[in-house]
């Protein structure tokens, strides 16, 4: 590696900026490029039918402006943009946006393809930038400039030949962010001069970061520069086209909203050329953690990450912010243990506003469960498995008995060297404590009340049917005597909790103990019967059996 083959971004800074004190309070008007700009990126570009599915699947998300292509380019292109036409697929609110270079004879063939649209957006563009003028064009600004103009003027024309009314002007001076900020003025200057934007007929001026070369804050400065610098600017409509080369396509966008941008051009998952457009699908969810409407509707993202895949033969990374099959997962204990208490606190007190550790959004804001919020592996803790129990089982293990159980639970996945699912977890907590029966089984009991409660219970100890009996205060220290004298150990209870498992006439109670020995180490059992009563004297039973089984 050489990194004196490169040079610093040169400087750029527009010195009466005042974006970083700027608030975002609404959503920008949104177009996807996804059937363009996406679709012009990937291996196998769409069919036709998958370019219609995936036309209505956007739809369906709420966009109102979506480019369709470059039909000019390929008769795919140009046959896609007829069907919508002449099939009458384009919805009332939709416009659809056609790209043209500025070339008579393109911008001729693209309004041929939009013949008979109630209305469309056209896209005209070319390059400015001060590298593709010198090795690209080998021209000068005002030759450019010439270009542009001239793609205006005959843009022009052909619309009031079609019908003006219906077509709404778009210029995008490509590589708008290598070009320089006082000649990328001039040029859309000079387009707007051509079409003279107004309040009926305003124009979109789009300055796309076409290859990402510097910081977000660069790019927001050169947005705030052309907002102050555009002629006509309360008729035009600026709006923001970012790749995502530096990685950083979706803070661009965002900084140049702050900055004066009014339209977001994007695609979904932040597809296209080389690492990618600006990812609509972020930008619209980071307003919405805001309390912003997006006006955009991602409630089913599981559906939208399907569709997306299967017509663009790319994954969604699980990483990926909001969509990626991961994102609102949590393997570490710590943040299990926060989003547990986060959750707990907020059912708690009937909270409105999501405010939970960890979790940006609400899962189920997109269409995401709870139960694969927290997954087990070995760097999980003890709140994480007591989410999976009392969120998949309606466990309410007591604090006491979590710590313990997330030992186990950590043995085990260090054992297994993998994760294990909600199943397992339940698995072996009912193994480990629940109604365990090696030595000692629970067979039946009866209450025998003089007063005192004495207590007659029939148990097998190593296959072999003993009964035995005990006397005390109530059921349990009565059964907990017999017990002590039965197998000579000496224990008490000292945690005791217990709840319904299922609504109805046939529910279940589970009961958790701990018991103490002699010793002062803690052991806990957990029971589950119909009747509460047998439930605690299993559970008994369990915390003591785990003592028996264990070697001092
Ligand atoms: O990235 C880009 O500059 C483009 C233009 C055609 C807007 O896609
Ligand atoms: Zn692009």
């Amino acid at each position: 590696m050489n990194h004196a083959k490169y040079r610093p971004f040169p400087i750029f800074t527009f010195k009466d900026r005042s974006w970083p004190e700027n608030r975002l309070t609404t959503a920008p008007e949104w177009c996807s490029v996804d059937l363009r700009d996406g679709n012009q990126a990937l291996i196998n570009p769409m069919s036709l039918e998958q370019k219609l599915a995936f036309f209505k699947r956007l739809t369906e998300i709420g966009f109102k402006q979506i480019e369709v292509g470059f039909p000019a380019a390929s008769d795919t292109e140009y046959n896609f943009v007829r069907t919508l036409i002449e099939n009458d697929l384009i919805p009332d609110d939709v416009t659809i946006q056609a790209l043209t270079q500025s070339r008579e004879h393109i911008i001729t063939k693209t309004f041929e393809a939009l013949e008979g649209v109630k209305k469309a957006i056209v896209h005209l563009y070319n390059s400015t930038s001060a590298l593709q003028r010198d090795v690209v064009f080998g021209m000068s600004r005002d030759a450019i400039t010439g270009i542009a103009v001239k793609g205006a003027v005959a843009l022009k024309a052909l619309a009031e030949k079609y019908g003006r009314e219906k077509f709404t002007f778009q210029y995008s001076p490509e590589s708008f962010t290598g070009t320089e900020m006082d000649y990328a003025a001039d040029v859309c200057n000079a387009v707007l001069d051509v079409w003279k934007p107004s309040g009926e007929g305003k124009v979109i001026i789009n300055l796309p970061s076409t290859v990402e070369m510097a910081t977000p804050n660069v790019y927001a400065d050169q947005i705030e520069y052309m907002s102050v610098n555009l002629n006509y600017r309360e008729n035009v409509v600026i709006s923001v086209h970012t790749h995502n080369d530096r990685g950083t396509g979706v803070a661009a966008t965002e900084l140049a909203l702050l900055a004066g941008a009014q339209r977001v051009e994007g695609t979904l998952f932040g597809n296209g050329e080389r690492t990618g457009n600006a990812d609509i699908m972020n930008v619209a969810l980071n307003l919405y953690s805001h309390g912003i409407n997006p006006k955009l509707d991602f409630s089913r993202i599981d559906d939208i990450v399907k569709t997306y895949e299967s017509f663009t033969g790319l994954s969604v990374h699980p990483r990926h912010p909001y969509a990626g099959e991961l994102v609102f997962t949590a393997f570490s204990g710590s943040h299990q243990d926060a989003i547990n208490k986060g959750m707990a606190k907020r059912q708690e007190r009937g909270a409105d506003v999501w405010e939970i550790p960890y979790l940006p959004i609400d899962p189920q804001d997109v269409g995401r469960g709870y139960e694969p919020v927290i997954r087990i592996n070995s760097q999980s803790g003890k709140g994480g498995a007591a989410f999976v129990l009392e969120r998949g089982y309606g466990l309410a293990v007591p604090k006491a008995m979590q710590r313990d159980f997330g030992e186990i639970v950590t043995r085990r996945s260090d054992e297994t060297g993998g994760e294990l699912l909600p199943k397992d977890v339940y698995d072996l907590f009912v193994e480990q404590y629940v109604n365990v029966s090696d030595p000692i089984k629970f067979e039946r009991y009866k209450e025998v009340s003089n007063g005192r409660i004495y207590v007659v219970s029939e148990i097998t100890s190593n296959g072999e049917r003993r009964e035995i009996s005990g006397s005390g205060n109530g059921l349990l220290s009565a059964f907990s005597a017999g017990l002590s004298d039965e197998f000579g150990v000496r224990f008490d209870i000292t945690d005791y909790s217990e709840h319904a498992l299922e609504h109805g006439a046939k529910s279940r109670a589970i009961t958790y103990v701990r018991i103490s020995d002699e010793n002062g180490k803690h052991f806990f059992g957990a029971g589950v019967s119909e009747s509460v009563s047998k439930s605690s004297l299993r559970a008994v039973v369990s915390a003591l059996n785990r003592k028996l089984k264990t070697v001092d």
